[in-house]
């Protein structure tokens, strides 16, 4: 039977997800904090057919978020939709469990891999993501068991088609490549960071050698710090913001606002405004751009209370194709954080393709 597409991809840019043939948007929308927390029901519909009509193919969710109402709200939205499941991609993590007590119910043992991951298919409704995250690095589980554990749910169970890290060192990615090459089992391809103009030495520098060697994709998170980078607090928390509705999980933030670094970033903030205006664009729009901007950036998770927030955030695709060396220049001077890279005695090279696919 013909499938109708439902699907307009517009201005959209799309990037592989690392070294796999699977095309991501390059601005994606998440559920953290929003869909089956603060909001429920129809504008959790209305957000994903906004980020659709913007061109949004992929959409990332987590058992944890809200003890797996995240991926309850986003299921029964992706079920009304209907869109054809071969034109967008879903993302989910396990790792954190649902807030169950049982000591089984969490971490990334083969039992809660598959377990936890058959869970979060019942909840979105769905026979299969497109990937699957482990939310963390599991330090009580051997890396072999962990790496058996994704490559059964893929290979054996069909309930993912690949696997990615989340917050992982470097050194552990690694150690679980290498695992899955002299096991031949099947290596994560992509890893979900935090990554904005705020939080960069992670990305930049200890994740570099996983660009250069494995072309290991990511995912990343929080590109407006929770929307600091919007400039909406500059003046102060608004009532019904993010910092306001959640002040047990921002209370360091919260108190940095008040302290000299704090302050610094909203005078940084106030001056990319200046930037984004001169572009024709706003700073939530110019602070995404930015992220995008990072070739090693496969995907931007956008995060949204509201319709018109993706819709503005969408809005980044134009800059981000406005944005010359010189801009980046302009605003990496107003950062004035770009970390230091180690040095290499004149002796750079870059591996590419080294590592042969394995799936
Ligand atoms: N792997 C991990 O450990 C991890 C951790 C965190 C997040 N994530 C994923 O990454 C996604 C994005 O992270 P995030 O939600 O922290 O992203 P973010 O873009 O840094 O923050 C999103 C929040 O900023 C506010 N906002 C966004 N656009 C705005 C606009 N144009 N104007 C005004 N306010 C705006 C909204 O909050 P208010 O309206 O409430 O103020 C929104 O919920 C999550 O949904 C989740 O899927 C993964």
């Amino acid at each position: 039977m013909a499938v109708e597409s439902k699907y307009d991809p517009k201005d959209m840019v799309f990037r592989h997800l690392g070294p796999t043939g699977l095309k991501v948007s390059v601005f994606s929308l998440g559920g953290w904090l929003t869909y089956g927390g603060t909001q429920k029901g129809n504008i959790v519909k209305e957000c994903l057919q906004t980020a659709w009509d913007h061109g949004v193919n992929t959409f990332d969710t987590a058992e944890v978020y809200a003890n797996g109402q995240c991926e309850l709200e986003m299921g029964t939205a992706l079920k009304e939709l209907a869109w054809p499941r071969d034109e967008y991609v879903l993302i989910t993590k396990v790792f954190f469990g649902t807030g169950r007590k049982e000591p089984n119910t969490r971490g990334l043992s083969k039992k809660h891999v598959i377990e936890g991951l058959k869970s979060s298919l019942q909840r979105l409704q769905q026979p299969y993501v497109d990937a699957v995250f482990a939310h963390r690095p599991d330090y009580a589980t051997p890396m072999k068991e962990i790496v058996e554990g994704f490559t059964q749910a893929i290979r054996n169970l069909n309930m993912a088609y690949y696997w990615g890290t989340s917050e992982w060192s470097a050194v552990q990615i690694m150690e679980a490549t290498q695992i899955a090459d002299k096991y031949n089992l099947i290596a994560p391809i992509a890893e979900q960071p935090q990554y904005n103009a705020f939080h960069r030495e992670r990305f930049e520098v200890e994740y570099a050698p996983l660009f250069d060697q494995f072309k290991y994709g990511t995912t990343i998170w929080s590109p407006l710090a929770s929307g600091l980078l919007t400039g909406k607090y500059n003046d102060g928390i608004p009532e019904g913001s993010r910092f306001s509705n959640h002040k047990e999980v921002f209370d360091s933030t919260i108190k940095e606002l008040e302290s000299p670094e704090g302050k610094k970033k909203i005078e940084k903030v106030k001056k990319l405004t200046a930037i984004a205006e001169k572009l024709g664009g706003n700073t939530s729009q110019l602070a995404l751009a930015w992220a995008a901007k990072n070739e090693n950036v496969s995907t931007v998770i956008l995060g949204a209370t509201k319709p018109e927030q993706i819709k503005d955030n969408c809005g980044a695709v134009k800059i981000l194709a406005q944005l010359t060396p010189e801009h980046m220049e302009e605003i990496g001077k107003i950062l004035d954080n770009t970390p230091a890279k180690p040095p290499k005695f004149g002796r750079e090279r870059r591996i590419v393709n080294k590592r042969k696919s394995r799936l």
